[in-house]
């Protein structure tokens, strides 16, 4: 046994710390709610050659197996302004922190609130989470609003600031996905928000539902989102799931004009990154897989939620295996019509 000084549990089910409810167990949890507790936990771990996960609000992962080692749930649950101008207004905002309390708190601050999130109300996860897969919703992702990104490395506890241009912010993707992946603990993100307010109402029907409010302000966007949501994706406290189960994939452009001649009402997104090349284009996976009449389509304890077609849901007693082998089948439905190919969003681990 290891003698972890900070507070910490053994065989610990995993089961409330994964949105799809999937029965799982770590050798050692903690949830640490300071920078010290993180290091001499990691100090801990690293003695006794224990592996580390760093688990956010398990809302984007699915343990496939127990996990031998150290789960990490970060409960640094700080908030603070660090600077403001007339314009814009810096806040440090602990990892632990649930995002929609954050994306509350913003629309509040000032009185009028300060803009930047609102329109990612309702993602559930928390803030150390929201940079690691650019979290993102109607038209806005969180690359805009962040700062910088404030963390330890799990390899010998030394502390990094990286900022927003350091970090390889793309479409559901980021640094901490691909070469720092679970090899630091996200302790806290500061975000640049704004006093004037710059609305993003473009995307779908936001401003649709936007019209049943009096006046457009960042509460009301906030609601309003949150009812959009409401109405389509499924609570994962009463069914589980972890929000969409894929990306919707970037393919060329050449790709695109072969498949809109076969499906001339395929839905086609410009790709939202600067670094990408213009010959890229977004295609809705929902689309896809709901034309492959698979929204709705269950097997046993799996389904294709049927209010939309990204989500992947566990009716209840769903194994990760079941769902690994029905995304599986979601995934060869799709390319044998398409030729496209959808990878997941969620981590598998
Ligand atoms: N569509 C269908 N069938 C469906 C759902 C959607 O054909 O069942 C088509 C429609 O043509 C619609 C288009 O897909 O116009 C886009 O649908 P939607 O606006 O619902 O967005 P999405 O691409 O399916 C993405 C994010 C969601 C986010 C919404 C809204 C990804 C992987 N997903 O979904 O994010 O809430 O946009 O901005 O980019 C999440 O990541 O967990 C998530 C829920």
């Amino acid at each position: 046994m290891i003698e972890i000084k900070t507070e910490k549990e053994e065989n610990k089910s995993l089961k409330a710390f994964n949105s799809f409810g999937f029965e799982a167990k770590a050798r050692y949890f903690a949830a640490p709610d300071s920078e010290n507790k993180i290091m001499s936990l990691l100090d801990d771990a690293r003695k006794h050659d224990i592996p580390v996960f760093v688990l956010g609000g398990g809302n984007n992962v699915v343990f496939t197996k127990d996990f031998d080692g150290l789960v990490l749930c970060p409960k640094i649950e700080s908030i603070s302004i660090i600077s403001e101008d007339s314009v814009d207004i810096l806040l440090d905002i602990g990892a632990g922190v649930v995002w929609d309390d954050f994306v509350h708190y913003t629309s509040y601050v000032n009185f009028n609130g300060i803009s930047g999130v609102e329109n990612l109300a309702g993602i559930p996860g928390t803030v150390g989470a929201a940079p690691v897969q650019n979290i993102g919703a109607y038209g806005m992702e969180v690359k805009d609003a962040i700062f910088t990104v404030r963390g330890i490395y799990i390899d010998d506890n030394k502390t990094f600031l990286l900022k927003k241009s350091d970090c390889q912010f793309a479409y559901r993707d980021s640094i901490f996905k691909n070469s720092l992946k679970q090899k630091t603990v996200i302790t806290c993100v500061t975000f640049k928000l704004s006093k004037k307010h710059e609305y993003k109402l473009d995307y779908g029907n936001l401003k649709d539902e936007l019209a049943k409010y009096d006046k457009i302000n960042l509460r009301n966007i906030r609601q309003a989102v949150l009812d959009i949501r409401a109405a389509k994706l499924p609570d994962p406290k009463k069914l589980g799931n972890a929000g969409s189960f894929f990306k919707n994939p970037v393919v060329e452009r050449s790709e695109v004009e072969r498949l809109m001649e076969q499906f001339p009402l395929m839905p086609t997104y410009p790709v939202d990154n600067p670094d990408a090349s213009r010959d890229k284009v977004k295609l809705s996976a929902a689309w896809m897989i709901e034309n492959c009449a698979l929204k709705g389509y269950r097997q046993n304890n799996i389904g294709v939620h049927h209010k939309q077609a990204l989500v992947l849901v566990n009716y209840g007693g769903g194994t990760a295996q079941e769902l690994i082998d029905f995304s599986q089948m979601v995934q060869d439905r799709v390319f044998d019509k398409f030729g496209v190919k959808i990878e997941p969003e969620v981590v598998l681990n």
